[in-house]
């Protein structure tokens, strides 16, 4: 496995020779990689000749600094997790990635407002800008993004029709702890009680008859609900629960 933190090295690997015309198999996170990530690095695996995996904690995305501040940082740990699954990693630093001071950005005006959006400002300016970037230095025939973050699956899918990307957005399905908490970076932060009384949500909102009901349910389980709606057969919901904020979705 090649690890690269400078994109100038990366870009000149990229374009070398050796590299050949493989399929490329892209998986972007922000690290604290868990069994989430090591299954869409799987299914790279499984489907290309060579999975690329990008560590980048992207600034733009997080619309409040102390969010920023505590997202785990495991590199050491992430790279442990994804010896053997990806090819290279590229874990560039955000002064590089954006040389250009994020003066040029990706911005969706329709889907992108509401749910996350609506409560994250700008957010998802930052989630499709850094995924432009790294579409343009990875160049995969796949990119993978797990249907757990439903709204930037979505939103991925939009941008790669809206500027007619050469990949395909593959979408995986949420890997979920046996109690049904799906797997998140965040889920570490969670205390004990907070984990144990997390796993309510997942069951909550697919018990529910409804949204509405679905959103009273988890205020009396003691969450604070941010929103919970029905749309194209799927409930997204997100809730916080110890200061941890978690979002999910379940089919209907
Ligand atoms: O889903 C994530 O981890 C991030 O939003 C992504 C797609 C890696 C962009 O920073």
């Amino acid at each position: 496995m090649h690890v690269f933190t400078q994109l100038s090295a990366w870009q000149a690997a990229r374009a070398a020779s050796e590299f050949g015309n493989p399929s490329v198999g892209f998986v972007p996170t922000m690290g604290a990689l868990h069994a989430g990530h090591r299954a869409l690095l799987a299914r790279a695996r499984a489907e290309n000749d060579c999975v690329v995996l990008s560590i980048f904690v992207n600034p733009t995305q997080f619309d409040d600094p102390t969010d920023l501040d505590r997202y785990p940082r495991t590199l050491a740990a992430d790279l442990e997790l994804a010896e053997g699954l990806a090819d290279y990693v590229i874990a560039p630093a955000a002064a590089e990635l954006y040389a250009d001071k994020y003066g040029y950005r990706v911005t969706e005006s329709i889907l992108s407002l509401r749910w996350e959006g609506a409560h994250r400002p700008g957010h998802f300016d930052g989630v499709l800008t850094v995924v432009l970037k790294l579409l343009n230095l990875v160049q995969p025939r796949r990119a993978y993004f797990g249907e757990k973050d439903w709204q930037q699956l979505q939103l991925v899918r939009g941008m790669a029709r809206a500027y007619f990307l050469p990949v395909e957005i593959v979408a995986c399905p949420t890997i979920r702890e046996p109690d049904g908490l799906a797997l998140s970076s965040r889920n570490r932060r969670l205390t004990a009680e907070g984990r144990t009384r997390a796993a309510d949500f997942p069951r909550i909102l697919r018990a529910a008859p409804t949204a509405v009901a679905a959103a009273t349910a988890l205020q009396s389980a003691g969450f604070s609900v941010d929103y919970v709606d029905d749309t194209d057969g799927v409930r997204l919901g997100a809730v916080r629960i110890d200061g941890v904020r978690l979002i999910d979705n379940v089919r209907l």
